[in-house]
């Protein structure tokens, strides 16, 4: 068994000793600021694929694949490192399909696609392109989806995605497992589903699917989910409908506030109470992650315009605002905040809020923080997914532009946006 030593589960964001500057690897944050400006969004390379390898590592005993969640950090360098590592992904748009084939066309084999709507056009196109398995979401879609396999002379694998009624413990808005939200198809119902669809000559009943939701911490929600699709892929093998693919989905959270989690204990766990809930199953185990791989592995580096004082509180205003990163207003979500250049002083409570006009837009409210200048850089620290890929235009704000560092090398990504890219689209 390869040891994944304490050390290579730390953070990527960290102090260069001596010295207190914020280093990526051994490159300088604030380096790569003066260079590419802020706000900034710098991820590690290197994290990622030791992310990756902690799964793989821990599902080393099964016949296994990852597909990473696109929809968390679609950036093509990332997803052109991932691929290169044997990684597949799970998409849900069409345009998700068109990255995929823009960073890495030979991965489309390895392609799952979920959504709860998808449009005749995105099925064609993940048709003729040859992907690996459609995750059907209603019996409507099932039925479009064999109306366009029959039209395009292609047989189409599907999985059901079900919905196992199962509840995971996490913000309401990411929570998808239980009966009363709009995915899956209900346990219940999917037998008949596939027992419908066993004669169909344009419709391959290939796996079955479920994903439970997101920032999910305990592993025995997820061997719940997993027990009762298991206990389904049997009944269905015992009528000869045998499926080729169970997928668990992704889900699978992070610590955002202790530096002390233990990344790859917390993927074993994960991985043994799925291995339990699996039994015998001897097809396929597919895998979503999406948080758990490039989360960490993001910080978001802002500069500091002001810090104004009214008497009661002391807000610090960035130049990154919640166009940049929406999780704290939207999910009231926590991300550390560190300066990139230490400083002494005694550590006051602060708002940390961004430009745009509105009160939701705050990285942080009483945060302790030693005390900060106009012209300081801090970073948002597990900004890598859901950060980005969730960016907007609010307020005519341009998107960030990103680094990767990988191996000690940092490379622009996606360049900032200027105002002329916002105007191209538009006309008077
Ligand atoms: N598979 C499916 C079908 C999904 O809907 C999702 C996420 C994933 C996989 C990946 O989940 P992950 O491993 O990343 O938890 N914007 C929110 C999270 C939304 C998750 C949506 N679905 C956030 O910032 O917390």
């Amino acid at each position: 068994m390869r040891k994944i030593s304490p050390a290579r589960n730390s953070r990527p964001f960290d102090y260069a000793q001596p010295g207190d500057r914020l280093h990526c690897g051994k490159v300088s944050i604030a380096a790569l600021a003066r260079r590419h400006g802020t706000p900034l969004y710098v991820y590690s390379g290197d994290q990622i694929v030791e992310r990756l390898g902690m799964f793989e590592n821990a599902f080393r005993g099964r016949n296994h694949l990852v597909c990473y969640a696109v929809k968390a950090n679609s950036a093509l360098a990332i997803l052109k490192l991932l691929a290169g590592r044997g990684a597949g992904f799970d998409i849900v748009s069409g345009g998700e399909l068109e990255r995929v084939l823009a960073s890495a066309p030979e991965a489309v084999g390895r392609v799952v696609f979920s959504g709860v709507g998808k449009t005749a056009a995105e099925i064609d196109r993940a048709l003729e392109t040859g992907i690996l398995q459609f995750n059907v979401e209603s019996e409507a879609e099932l039925e479009l989806l064999a109306a366009r396999a029959r039209r395009m002379k292609r047989r189409a694998r599907f999985a059901l995605r079900v919905n196992p009624d199962v509840f995971a413990e996490t913000h309401p808005y990411i929570s998808t497992g239980l009966r009363e939200h709009k995915f899956g198809i209900d346990i219940r119902r999917a037998p008949e589903i596939y027992r419908r669809t066993a004669r169909s000559k344009w419709l391959e009943a290939h796996g079955i699917s479920l994903h439970i939701g997101s920032q999910i911490r305990s592993a025995q929600p997820f061997g719940a989910a997993v027990e009762r699709v298991s206990r389904l892929a049997r009944q269905l093998a015992g009528e000869g409908i045998a499926l080729k693919t169970i997928d668990a989905g992704g889900g699978l959270g992070i610590d955002y506030h202790s530096r002390a989690f233990d990344a790859a204990e917390h993927v074993r766990e994960y991985a043994a109470a799925i291995e339990k809930a699996l039994g015998g199953f001897e097809g396929r185990l597919l895998l979503e992650p999406g948080r758990f791989l490039v989360a960490q592995a993001g910080a978001l580096v802002a500069g500091v315009l002001h810090v104004k004082s009214n008497g009661k509180k002391t807000f610090v205003v960035v130049d990154a605002a919640m166009n940049d990163l929406i999780r704290p207003a939207l999910y009231q979500a926590h991300h550390e905040i560190v300066p990139v250049r230490r400083r002494s002083g005694r550590a006051r409570a602060v708002d940390v809020v961004g430009p745009v006009c509105e009160t939701g837009d705050f990285f942080a409210r009483d945060r302790k923080l030693a005390p900060l200048e106009p012209g300081d850089l801090v970073a948002l620290l597990d900004a890598g997914a859901y950060g980005m890929a969730q960016s907007s235009n609010y307020n005519s704000r341009p998107r960030a532009a990103e680094v990767l560092v990988e191996s000690g090398k940092a490379r622009l990504i996606r360049r900032r946006e200027t105002m002329a890219d916002l105007l191209a689209v538009e006309s008077t």
